[in-house]
């Protein structure tokens, strides 16, 4: 199995200390009427959790800001529960005394969603980090919301099995956070989605109710699939404690080819033909652009295997057959370079080459943030509209840009379309939005592909659900949380 390099770990050694304004001065929000901390509301919460707590806004720094360092709560307190009894207790609480609380994982969300906007407590689920069970056979690992997801995985490789999920972020990033995203990544073209994968759930209610939906079972049909609402309800609805998931087999056999392509109508064709003839193999098929490489050069001083071209794609097979991957995989690029849809291109002889390689492709996020300012975008286009969207943006943006990128999960219909500047600029703000939202919605895109909503894209969910939609959720919010405790300003649009 290859092993690669945390993309998290070294953008936290690099990155710059700006500190954002706050969300609430920024945005001229009001905050909600909840329940303000008194100094015995926050004795005897930090009591609920044997006093594994943080107090004080100055030690919380990290825990209000997010990873893109756009958005910056003012939380005063941050509990670590070890236990659901404990997170059961602390919403409980909370609950009665109609304080907000926010659930974060690893913090490495990208919509805003995992820190506060105001004051709300943050509850860290760090803590929460055992595997409790993998059973080999079934290939099933029940685990506590707070494993993180490279620590998971090398559990699992003494089981010869590895999570359904790869993410940039997979030394930060955890169980509960990745569910409660509905995180998508590297290889959802082969190994699908969580909402699939998810085969059961704890959770807790913001009353402090605890809902087993505890199943190991992949057939399960007795009703309303309640685990579905917590997945990628992003921390609104209740806070998910333990998972049980469907793992893949860990493939002995693991091939990356990087490829130079000239257009993107020919990334399309590209696609197109590794789905027909690399078939069961394919595991993932990612592009970057031209802008991508000189901005990975530039700010990380990495450098593609590859002559530059205006589209990179990495194409990767996980398989159990070496000779057989191989040479399917080798008559495939033998084709496509032979009739002209591929310029270019190499296959990573050693595991340590194609750990190189993939970094190409997982430090896009860390690499943009080199330049200041990243306003982020993490849209659906159908493929036939795919990179039209960057270039719609660089001709609207022009100079008052550094750079407009576009990279992505080709196979999945994932393009993220990121720009930068020094610093933030209103100016470039709304240049882009709503504008790049609506464009999106015209061509039946979707304005969140994987990342979610958060408090960044509250206020253009209509453009990807429709008003009776958004009334079932509100429905569905005010039901499972009538005093609106659990994460708000998130995901629903604000009244
Ligand atoms: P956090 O950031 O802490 O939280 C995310 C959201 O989930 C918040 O709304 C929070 O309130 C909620 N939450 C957290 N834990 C719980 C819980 N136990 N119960 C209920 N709610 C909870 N995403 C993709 O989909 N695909 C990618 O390829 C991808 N790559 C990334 C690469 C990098 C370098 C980075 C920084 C991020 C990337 N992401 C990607 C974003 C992605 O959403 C997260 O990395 C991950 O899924 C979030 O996990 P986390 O533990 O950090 O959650
Ligand atoms: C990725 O695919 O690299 C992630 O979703 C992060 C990003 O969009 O930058
Ligand atoms: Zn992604």
């Amino acid at each position: 199995m290859l092993k690669r390099t945390s993309a998290i770990q070294s953008f936290l050694k690099c990155s710059s200390n700006l500190t954002p304004q706050y969300t609430a001065e920024k945005y001229a929000l009001k905050r909600g009427d909840y329940g303000a901390l008194t100094q015995d509301d926050q004795n005897h919460l930090i009591s609920l959790v044997n006093g594994k707590g943080i107090v004080g806004e100055k030690e919380l720094e990290g825990y209000n800001v997010d990873w893109m360092r756009i958005v910056r709560g003012k939380s005063e307190l941050l509990l670590k529960p070890e236990t659901t009894q404990q997170v059961s207790s602390i919403l409980k609480f909370c609950h009665s005394k109609n304080i907000a609380v926010v659930p974060q994982g690893g913090n490495t969300g990208l919509v805003g969603g995992s820190v506060p906007v105001f004051d709300e407590v943050i509850l860290n689920t760090s803590l929460m980090n055992k595997v409790e069970k993998i059973d080999p056979v079934s290939g099933v690992v029940v685990a506590q919301a707070g494993c993180i997801l490279d620590q998971l995985n090398s559990e699992l490789a003494e089981h010869k099995l590895m999570m359904p999920l790869d993410l940039g972020a997979k030394g930060s990033c955890q169980l509960g956070g990745n569910i409660s995203t509905n995180a998508g990544g590297l290889r959802l073209l082969r190994y699908g989605s969580l909402r699939g994968n998810v085969l059961g759930m704890e959770a807790v209610l913001a009353d402090g109710t605890i809902v087993d939906c505890m199943q190991t079972l992949r057939k399960d049909n007795t009703g309303y699939d309640i685990k579905q609402h917590f997945i990628g309800s992003e921390g609104t609805l209740g806070i998910i404690t333990k998972a049980s998931v469907l793992c893949a087999a860990l493939p002995s056999s693991v091939n990356l080819a990087f490829l130079s392509v000239n257009a993107f109508a020919d990334v399309r064709r590209l696609f197109s033909r590794a789905r027909d003839d690399l078939g069961e193999i394919l595991s993932a098929f990612e592009f970057i652009d031209n802008s991508c490489l000189v901005c990975l050069e530039e700010n990380l001083k990495l450098t593609p295997p590859v002559d530059q071209s205006p589209f990179a794609v990495v194409i990767e097979t996980h398989g159990s057959n070496s000779t057989h991957d191989f040479e399917k995989l080798e008559a495939f690029l033998e084709s496509v370079m032979n009739d002209g849809t591929v310029i270019d291109g190499c296959v990573a002889e050693d595991s340590q080459k194609a750990t190189n390689w993939w970094q190409l492709r997982e430090r896009m996020a860390e690499s943009l943030m080199h330049d200041g300012y990243v306003y982020k975008y993490d849209v659906s286009v159908p493929l036939d509209k795919f990179y039209e969207l960057v270039t719609v943006m660089r001709e609207r943006l022009g100079e008052k840009v550094l750079r407009c990128v576009g990279y992505g999960h080709v196979g999945d219909s994932n393009l993220h379309i990121n720009i930068t500047t020094p610093a933030y600029s209103k100016e470039v703000d709304q240049l882009i939005e709503p504008f790049i939202f609506e464009w999106v919605s015209q061509v039946n895109g979707s304005i969140s592909a994987e990342h979610g909503i958060g408090f960044k894209k509250t206020q253009f969910l209509h453009l990807s659900k429709s008003a009776e939609a958004i009334a079932q959720m509100r429905l569905l919010k005010n039901a499972m949380d009538p005093k609106n405790i659990l994460n708000p300003y998130k995901v629903l649009p604000l009244l």
